[in-house]
């Protein structure tokens, strides 16, 4: 029988050796431990995220522990029952999600490309006259949160306080919160809602070129978004914009320090930058696990699965199968067929994989820029991450010019 524990050291470290072994051995498989399925094969994962008539993203349906944990959660969330794009199913998705893409276009995110670019540099010029630092601290963390900040128009003096506010909140993206985390969580949203509360009434004295104000003006033009969905959007692109974008950068880091011949091609021809940011994504997906609730009873490669149960497609696993990729254990940034899992499918496909793209290339292509060899650094580094999400917390690095 085979065994799903993600809560050995081991699985922080790898958890692909598991994941292989469920695929082979038990593809759909219930964790008691997790109260949910686990789903490892390619096909499976696809499957759950494409069929939303027989799986809601919304946690509230789920039966058991689950379901009750959700409901209070929401029932005391200081930001009330209000929907949020990530855990809602359509119609209800389908208008937010129609609203909140106008103004979140590849095309606004191109815009932000020279101002990305001017971040990215003042942050390598902090650590020019370094030949060792923390790949984390100094680059990958606050890039991210500085530029989600300038996208909704928040001003840099309370970026520090941003990230904070984000970090508390990702760290509910865990099936078993702790009390702590769930503590803090609510307490950073109650800081959030008053703090964005005021900018939204500010920008509507006087708007400015910024993602609040676009909201803003939707609703003046009487499109329905209500003040408590923009909070609730504002607040989802911190969590599900922050800790992700980090974990793409650091675990590329990684997988360039542990392939140098790639790091070499790559700073020789740019041109395999986009191959090689795809090839990071499969690899290492920054996100490991995409949380459904089965709406009806049903069955998944022989397997019932009733109504109310909790599916966990793990994009991760599903990324290293080899059934879609060809050597999936190897890091091959020349890789032609790479349509990974990472961003998820489906409607509620990530919104800002343009911008994540758009980040991790600004950044690679001025790490390839400025230095010529990358390695790992003798003190530790520190893996952060929940089952869900994958990345470091601290990534010491040595360079050279
Ligand atoms: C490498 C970085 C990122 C990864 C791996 C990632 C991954 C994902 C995944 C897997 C989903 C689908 C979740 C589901 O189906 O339940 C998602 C949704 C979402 N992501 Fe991302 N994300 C990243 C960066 C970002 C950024 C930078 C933003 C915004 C600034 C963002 C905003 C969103 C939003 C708003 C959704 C919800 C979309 C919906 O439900 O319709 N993400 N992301």
């Amino acid at each position: 029988m085979s065994i799903f524990n993600p809560f050995v050291p081991s699985f922080k470290i790898n958890p692909y050796l598991q994941y292989s072994r469920l695929r082979t051995g038990d593809p759909v498989h219930r964790s008691m431990a997790l109260q949910s399925w686990i789903l490892t094969r390619y096909e499976d994962c696809l499957h759950i995220l494409k069929d939303v008539e027989n799986f809601s993203s919304d946690g509230r349906y789920a039966s058991g522990d689950i379901g009750r944990a959700v409901r209070e959660q929401r029932k005391t969330s200081p930001l009330g029952d209000v929907d949020s794009l990530l855990t809602v199913d359509p119609p209800t998705h389908t208008r937010l999600r129609n609203i909140i893409s106008r103004e979140f276009t590849p095309r606004r995110v191109e815009l932000l490309s020279p101002r990305i670019e001017e971040i990215s540099h003042e942050l390598f010029n902090e650590i020019n006259e370094l030949d060792e630092f923390d790949m984390i601290g100094s680059l990958a963390l606050p890039l991210p949160v500085i530029v989600i900040a300038e996208l909704l128009g928040i001003p840099a003096s309370d970026r520090q306080l941003f990230k904070e506010w984000s970090n508390k909140l990702a760290a509910t993206t865990d099936v078993f919160n702790s009390e702590q985390a769930i503590q803090e969580a609510q307490e950073a949203t109650l800081e959030l809602i008053s703090y964005f509360s005021d900018f939204i009434d500010a920008r509507r004295r006087s708007p400015e070129d910024d993602l609040i104000s676009a909201f803003v003006d939707a609703q003046s033009e009487g499109i329905q978004l209500s003040n408590d969905e923009i909070l609730a959007f504002s607040i989802l692109l911190l969590v599900a914009g922050n800790e992700t974008t980090t974990n793409l950068i650091g675990n590329g880091i990684i997988a360039l320090i542990n392939n140098p011949k790639s790091f070499s091609a790559v700073k020789e021809n740019f041109e395999l930058l986009p191959s090689m940011i795809e090839e990071i994504l499969r690899f290492d997906s920054p996100v490991q696990g995409v949380v459904r609730i089965a709406k009806n009873d049903l069955s998944l490669q022989g397997k019932d699965i009733s109504a109310g149960e909790v599916v966990m497609a793990m994009v991760g696993a599903a990324n290293h199968d080899p059934e879609q990729f060809a050597k999936p254990e190897f890091f091959d940034i020349n890789r032609l067929q790479n349509k990974h899992l990472s961003f998820g499918l489906g409607p509620h496909f990530c919104l800002g994989a343009p911008l994540a793209r758009l980040e991790a290339t600004v950044l690679f292509k001025e790490l390839f820029d400025r230095f010529s060899v990358i390695e790992g650094a003798r003190s530790d580094v520190e893996r952060g991450g929940t089952l869900l999400l994958r990345g470091f917390t601290k990534l010491p690095v040595q360079v050279q010019k």
